[in-house]
């Protein structure tokens, strides 16, 4: 059987089929139409999933009467009913959250665990804890709006100047250029809290009555980042303690916080955070809870298909000529993370590749690059004993002056591990760089146009090729 997964109407549109727990197709909407974060799906999208097959059923992401009812009394922005039918099927909706935790623990290899689902919020919901036990997911205990991890988040990506719901990952790159002692006590006072209830972001957050200066923003993103890990923890522990598991799935936006999340391995024996954790993963959250068994997940490769083999020997070569390369192969992330198939791969060796790669990209020159490695040595470059194939951590990095591009202002990297079994041509290439360097990793960004999501298929690589004057290899 079928199953289709929608999200629409809440921000970053995706839709995914699954055939008996086998995930056929997941990709966003945003990809297909070039609008950031597109609330809603489109024709290019929906023919691509359908070319994995016709569907038997519909998995909606979200309850619409609940959502609606939030709308009206609450406030807030946005439809509340998908647009999206094909008439003569049974069709299912979901719950926002719920969606959120099918996504993480069916996608994940445990039969046992503690689900975390923290996000800016749901029709309701904002923070909850469940317990996976075999294909069971089971709620323990749930926070509404407007007490908020994500949106206390947002609201400060908003104060320094941010879009918030977007450039919540620009803060918290910034946080390591900031003193955390400054803002600690202001920002805290505004963390919701959680006994009484109490939310006070409308005491005036977004308008704090004083003039922000430059260095002010950087030392508000540290006290945020650091308030937020220590809230973070506070939180997990309760989680923990009234589940007695010792395995995390951690979802929702507030999962994509890499530097929050390597705090969660003090707690933690083993931790699942699906590559798409925020919204953009619940189409998939949707057609699994449906599914309502575990998925067979690979990996995260499942979006549109440009064909080919991963084009190793060229992209080295590429590399250790120019230094840089662009390469789009395969099918795309499903997720907000470039994991080699729509990427920038750079030499991490050369301490002027990260300005010729901001030139590219034309973003912020405080903004960190990436690097990935080959797992197997990973705890020989940087401090951790624990693998990270989807970006999802940042931990120090212990030879900085050998890679001095993909190590941040406070001497850590966002670190993607490969292995050889998951992902053989991008082992492959770092293998053979390893070989030729000594150094087993290379810088890793997303290939994309300025203000565009990734690149989907040939013709955006047609269009970033006519813009930068350079060649895809694919
Ligand atoms: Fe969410």
């Amino acid at each position: 059987m079928k199953i289709l997964g929608i999200n629409e109407t809440s921000h970053d549109a995706s839709v995914s089929l699954i055939e008996d727990g086998k995930i056929l197709f997941a990709g966003h909407a945003e990809r297909y139409s070039k609008k950031k974060n597109d609330w809603y799906i489109n024709d290019s999208l929906v023919n691509d999933a359908l070319s994995y097959g016709q569907p038997d059923a519909i998995a909606y992401y979200e309850k619409p009467l609940l959502k609606a009812s939030r709308l009206f009394l609450k406030g807030g922005a946005g439809d509340w009913k998908p647009r999206f039918n094909i008439d003569g099927l049974p069709r299912k909706s979901f719950g926002h959250h719920y969606s959120h935790a099918a996504a993480g623990y069916y996608t994940s290899p445990f039969n046992d665990a503690v689900i975390v689902v923290l996000d800016a919020m749901g029709e309701y919901n904002t923070s909850t804890i469940w317990v996976g036990e075999g294909d069971k997911i089971k709620l323990k205990h749930k926070q509404n709006y407007p007490v908020s991890f994500g949106l206390f988040y947002s609201a400060f990506t908003k104060l320094i100047n941010l879009m918030p719901n977007q450039e919540e990952y620009i803060m918290m790159g910034m946080a390591a250029y900031g003193d955390w002692k400054r803002y600690y006590k202001e920002v805290d006072e505004y963390f919701p809290n959680y006994h009484a209830q109490k939310y006070n972001f409308h005491m005036g957050i977004h308008d704090w009555g004083m003039e922000i200066a430059e260095q002010d923003r950087f030392d508000i993103a540290a006290a945020v980042q650091m308030v937020y890990t220590t809230r973070l923890m506070e939180f997990m522990r309760m989680a923990k303690l009234i589940t007695n598991k010792k395995n995390l799935v951690f979802m929702g936006g507030c999962a994509l916080n890499s530097s929050a999340n390597t705090s969660l391995w003090k707690l933690f024996d083993m931790i699942w955070i699906m590559p798409n954790p925020g919204d953009a993963g619940s189409s998939l959250g949707a057609a699994a809870a449906f599914y309502g068994k575990h998925l067979d997940w690979k990996d995260p490769y499942l979006g549109y298909d440009l064909g080919g083999e991963y084009p190793v020997n060229e992209i080295v070569k590429g590399i250790l000529k120019d230094g840089i390369v662009a390469v789009a192969t395969g099918r795309a992330e499903y997720g907000p993370r470039a994991l080699g198939n729509r990427s920038i791969l750079a030499d991490p060796r050369d301490p002027s590749i990260k300005d010729k790669v901001n030139l590219i990209k034309q973003r912020e020159l405080f903004r960190p690059f990436a690097p990935v490695i080959m797992e197997e040595c990973a705890s020989k470059w940087f401090d951790m004993d624990f693998a990270s194939p989807y970006m999802q951590y940042t931990v120090k990095c212990l030879k900085p002056e050998l890679v001095p591009s993909v190590v941040h202002a406070d001497g850590t990297s966002r670190v993607q591990t490969v292995n050889r079994k998951d992902n053989r041509g991008l082992w492959r290439v770092l293998n053979k760089f390893y070989l030729q360097t000594g150094v087993p990793m290379l810088l890793n960004t997303s290939l994309n146009i300025k203000g565009q999501p990734l690149l989907n298929d040939e013709n955006d690589i047609r269009n970033w090729e006519a813009m930068y004057n350079a060649k895809v290899i694919r």
